[in-house]
Order: C-alpha cells, then structure tokens, then sequence
C-alpha cells in the first residue's frame, strides 16, 4: 500500500483540522532519516517538530525505555511514584539557568506545561492578568491559545479565549519592531488596561517558534526582568521549542542573561516520547495545593527515563557545540542560496535553529505561496521541511543534533534543487 493509498484512508476518518505537511507514512526512522510505506528515504529536517534533537531512535534512549517497558508502563506519579521521576526533577533543577532553588513538575504536553505555568503565577500572585506577544506560540488548548499570537491556523472560528489576556509587540529588528516599541507598548498597557498589581504573568519565547525564528534581543529580555521584579509579575519562559541544546545552549534562555521564573520544557526533553515540564523558583512553584496540578499520564515513566537518556546523550555528544556547528554549516550555505535567490530575505540562525524568509525583493510581499510550495513538493526532492511564521513565509530547519555534516549539506542541496525548479 502507498502513500497515496494511507493519504486516502487518512483523510477518510481523521479530521481534516488534523492536517499533515506531507502525505508521507513513516515505516522506520533513525537519526536524521525517514523511510516510508514506499521505501523512499527522507533527510529529516523537521525532527518531529524539534523533538528528536537527540535523533530518531537512539538506541541509548530505545534501550532504556524498553528497560522501563519491561518492568512496568504506569502506575500514575500523584499515586505511586517512581525513581526516575524524581531523578529527571533534580537533574532540571540543577541544569535550568539562574541560582535560585528550584522546583519542578511533569506533565505530558507543551500545552499542558503552559496552561501549568499560568496557574502557578495565579496561585503565587493572586492575580488574574497575563501578558504574551504577538507572533507567540503556546499550544492547542483554550488558554494556550488565548496566549498565542497567530489567528491562522491556530485561533480562527474557536473563540471565545479566556479573558485578561493581552499581547504586545515582540521586538523585530527584522520587521522594524524596535525594542523600545515593544517595552512603550507595555507601559502603555499599564497606564490604559491593566494595572501592573493585576498581571500574574509575562510570557515570551526565548525564540519565537510558529511565529518565525525571531530571537529575543537580551537587552528587552533584561528590560522585561526588571519590570517583572518591579510589580511582583511572574516571568515565564517558554522554551518548549528552543530547549534542550538546539540553540547551541541547553537552554535559549542563557543567552539572554537573566532568570526566569518559571519555564516550560517539552518536544526535546526526552527525544519522542511525551513528556513536558515547568521548572521554576520554588517558592514559586510550591504555590498551588497539592492535587492542584498534574494529570494521570504526567511524569509518565517511559518519559523520564528517556529525558534522563537525552540529558546523558547532550553531555557526552556534546550536543550544544554540535548544534552551533550545524547551524554555521548551514547558514553558509544557505547564504550561498541567498546569492541566486534573492527571494530569501533574511536567514536567521541560532545554533540549529535555522530559518529563511522568503518575500518578494522589490515589494518585501511575503512568498506565502512559495513557502507552501516549497514545503509540500520537499518530499518529492527526499527532504522533509516545515514552514513557520505569521505571514506564512518562513522555512525552518530543525535537524537532530546528532545529524552527520555531510547528510546536512546534502540535505541543503535537495533545498537548492528545490528552489531550482520552483523560482522562475
Ligand atoms: C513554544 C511552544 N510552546 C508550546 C507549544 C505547544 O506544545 P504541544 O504541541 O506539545 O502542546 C509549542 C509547540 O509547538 C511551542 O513551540
């Protein structure tokens, strides 16, 4: 049976708001490669969304699990809890930037983990407000998506959000959002909105994700800190994306200089299987009463002991300077692409967090319909790529850190055959 075939039956009895990039069914993944129903083979530029930062099937991680399998699968970490549980806790308390003792809980979504977050700033401040930013991605849920700001896909025809959600300018060199605009917008937020004595929490990205690889500029983060520190806001980092070394540290955060409160941790925390986290100050997250948080899947064993397996994996791989080393493989080349295709107006770079936009280079039009096209015949070329950004326009590239150089270049070239057949 082919792809075609699965597509079909897919499409008969999943919902269509369940879409998949490519029409492509996976029989085998290892590292950076896919095999399909085919036999086709894919170089794997999406990781599962930035999750296999660890690569597809690492028999370290694979063997553990099946270790854990062997001895038993659930007993639900709120009623009989575990050693790896406890282990994966104290190894991110430790591992999170900043000094303060810290705490952690495990959950099983990204989505989970923010939703989480906000509940413990609500508990510790008392408070209702939250602040996120345009071109933030936060999840599926109802409040995730409340925070999120990007309506297409993610927020058109599901309304109502929660209230006392407000989101501001995300400061974009790229776009002309300078800092100073983004931090004005907030003081006017305090002065026409909300009192800053009712905000429970700012949450940003470290990298903006789905909303296109924008970075944080460290001097805005500071701004931010020190605001939060002013009106006893809660600061919470999402790294959902960036964590675990794929930006060349183990987390984005550090180069930014300051601590957060709060961070949410999921995707590569433990290299495909489902897991998520919030880690933060302990007098913060000791907050909410017990029961108040968790979920019976949270903490799942299988999860903790391949997140303790990725933790082993970044140390001895050394997976944060491997990161920085594909991402400058990659930018050259892709700068070298830029040279024949002046469609690709910006190339964004953090570690292996790597994106292009493209947009017209006379009127600076976003190329959304390029982009997609580009995204949907990359299967075709054997590569597997995702697109990002509020306009649509935005590739990014996300190999797994444990990629061979040489299967990133040739990956790279497929890039170039495809633009070679889609640019006129
Ligand atoms: C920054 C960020 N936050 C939250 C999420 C939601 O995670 P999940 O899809 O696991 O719920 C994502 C997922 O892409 C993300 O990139």
């Amino acid at each position: 049976m082919n792809n075609h075939h699965w597509q079909q039956r897919k499409e008969a009895v999943i919902a269509k708001g369940m879409g998949n990039l490519a029409p492509v069914y996976i029989t085998q993944a290892e590292n950076m490669t896919l095999s399909d129903v085919e036999g086709n083979q894919y170089i794997d530029f999406a990781s599962g969304i930035a999750v296999t930062n660890t690569g597809h099937s690492h028999p370290q991680i694979i063997d553990a699990v099946k270790r854990q399998l062997d001895q038993f699968s659930h007993t639900c970490a709120m009623v009989t809890p575990y050693p790896a549980f406890v282990e994966l806790a104290e190894q991110l308390v430790e591992r999170t930037p900043g000094s303060s003792a810290k705490k952690a809980i495990f959950l099983t979504t990204g989505a989970e983990a923010v939703e989480n977050a906000v509940k413990i700033a609500r508990a510790k401040t008392g408070r209702s407000g939250v602040i996120a930013f345009k071109g933030g991605f936060h999840g599926r849920t109802n409040l995730c998506m409340g925070l999120t700001g990007k309506v297409t896909p993610y927020k058109a025809g599901f309304g109502p959000f929660p209230n006392e959600i407000y989101h501001l300018p995300f400061p974009n060199a790229c776009h002309g959002i300078s800092q100073a605009h983004s931090l004005n917008a907030l003081e006017d937020l305090f002065a026409s909105t909300i009192e800053p004595a009712r905000v429970a929490a700012i949450i940003f990205e470290p990298v903006q994700g789905e909303g296109g690889f924008y970075p944080a500029p460290p001097a805005w983060a500071q701004a931010i800190r020190r605001l939060c520190d002013q009106h006893g806001i809660v600061l919470i980092c999402d790294e959902i994306q960036t964590g675990f070394a794929r930006t060349g540290k183990l987390f984005a955060t550090e180069y930014l200089g300051i601590e957060p409160d709060l961070m949410t941790l999921a995707k590569g925390i433990a290299g495909g299987f489902p897991l998520s986290a919030v880690v933060g100050k302990a007098e913060i997250m000791d907050a909410a009463s017990p029961g108040g948080l968790g979920g019976t899947y949270a903490g799942s064993p299988l999860g903790c002991v391949a997140g303790l397996e990725v933790l082993k994996i970044i140390d001895k791989d050394n997976l944060c300077d491997k990161a920085s080393a594909i991402g400058e493989v990659m930018k050259q080349q892709l700068e070298a692409l830029q040279q024949s295709f002046p469609e690709i107006t910006d190339i964004r770079q953090l570690g292996a967090m790597v994106a292009i936009e493209l947009s017209d280079p006379v009127t600076h039009k976003p190329l959304s319909d390029l982009t997609k096209q580009l995204v949907q015949s990359a299967p075709q070329a054997g590569l597997i790529l995702l697109s990002c950004g509020v306009r649509g326009n935005v590739i990014r590239l996300l190999p797994p850190l444990t990629a061979d150089m040489d299967e990133i270049r040739l990956g790279l070239n497929r890039l170039r055959v495809l633009f070679e057949q889609l640019v006129k």
